[in-house]
């Protein structure tokens, strides 16, 4: 049975120890330890104090499910330990050096680092990008101002401009941007908006390119255990998990 290490015990790190149905989580590893322990007793696991430790322990692939400067600090780490790697925080890998980086130590590991879909539908076919030229990328987010620590008596933008640069100002709230950019081989363009009346995040994808167009519309809802969380971004790590082996491969 595949065996997961939890890099981050927070919102997400919740859900999928609450969901760990087809794999085992013997290892979690938080920068606030109680964070850890909750999280190990829930999944029957080991909370590491050090990621060392965390690391060597009996496990096959590692879940980032931190922040930005969590995947920075230790992504290249895991997969020198001949660990796979799912980021969750895929901001980190907007620097090009970083990233190549790590997939140059990914090929030389025999390793695989998975970006899963997110809180956004649609990064499978985004894809065609790297074939077939995309001519417009536009993520425009709508989130609520408390949710980034703003106040705003009504809806505003407060950002536009590429992926690259809003991710650095909003480090935990475009990653799916910067999702977008690597899939179509491009850098997206974002808005991101922010509105007193907003109750749901919401991720709005404009594509053009050789193919036609597209629109997609996502509401997010927030998770039922957390609501700070858009239940979409957790399931889709476990949807990746479930179906990591799987012999019948659909929609990459
Ligand atoms: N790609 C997407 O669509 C998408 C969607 C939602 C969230 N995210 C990202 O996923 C990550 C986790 O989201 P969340 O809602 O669970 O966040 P959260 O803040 O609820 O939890 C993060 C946890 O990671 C821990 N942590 C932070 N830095 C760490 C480090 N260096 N080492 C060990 N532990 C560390 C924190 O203590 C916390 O417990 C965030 O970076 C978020 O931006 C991505």
């Amino acid at each position: 049975m595949l065996r997961i290490g939890l890099l981050g015990c927070g919102n997400i790190g919740h859900i999928i120890a609450r969901h760990a149905e087809g794999f085992l989580i013997p290892a979690v590893y938080d920068t606030i330890p109680e964070r850890a322990q909750e999280i190990a007793g829930l999944c029957k696991g080991k909370a590491y104090a050090d990621f060392t430790g965390f690391l060597e322990a009996d496990i096959g692939i590692v879940v980032e499910a931190a922040s930005v400067s969590a995947a920075r600090a230790h992504a290249k780490n895991v997969l020198l330990h001949r660990k796979n790697l799912v980021i969750m925080s895929v901001g980190a890998l907007t620097d090009q050096e970083f990233r190549d980086e790590l997939v140059a130590t990914a090929q030389q590991t025999g390793t695989k680092i998975y970006v899963p879909s997110g809180a956004i539908f649609g990064l499978d076919n985004l894809k065609i990008g790297q074939i077939s030229p995309i001519s417009k990328l536009l993520l425009k987010t709508t989130k609520s101002p408390q949710s980034l620590g703003l106040t705003a008596p009504a809806r505003q933008r407060i950002f536009s401009g590429k992926a690259h640069e809003c991710i650095k100002s909003y480090p935990k709230n475009v990653n799916v941007s910067v999702a977008m950019g690597l899939a179509a081989g491009k850098d997206a363009d974002v808005e991101l908006w922010v509105d007193p009346a907003a109750e749901k995040n919401v991720h709005e994808l404009f594509i053009e390119g050789d193919f036609g167009e597209t629109y997609i519309r996502v509401t997010n809802v927030p998770s039922p255990e957390n609501p700070a969380t858009s239940y979409l971004a957790a399931l889709s790590i476990l949807s990746l998990l479930k179906n990591l082996d799987s012999p019948l491969i659909i929609g990459t």
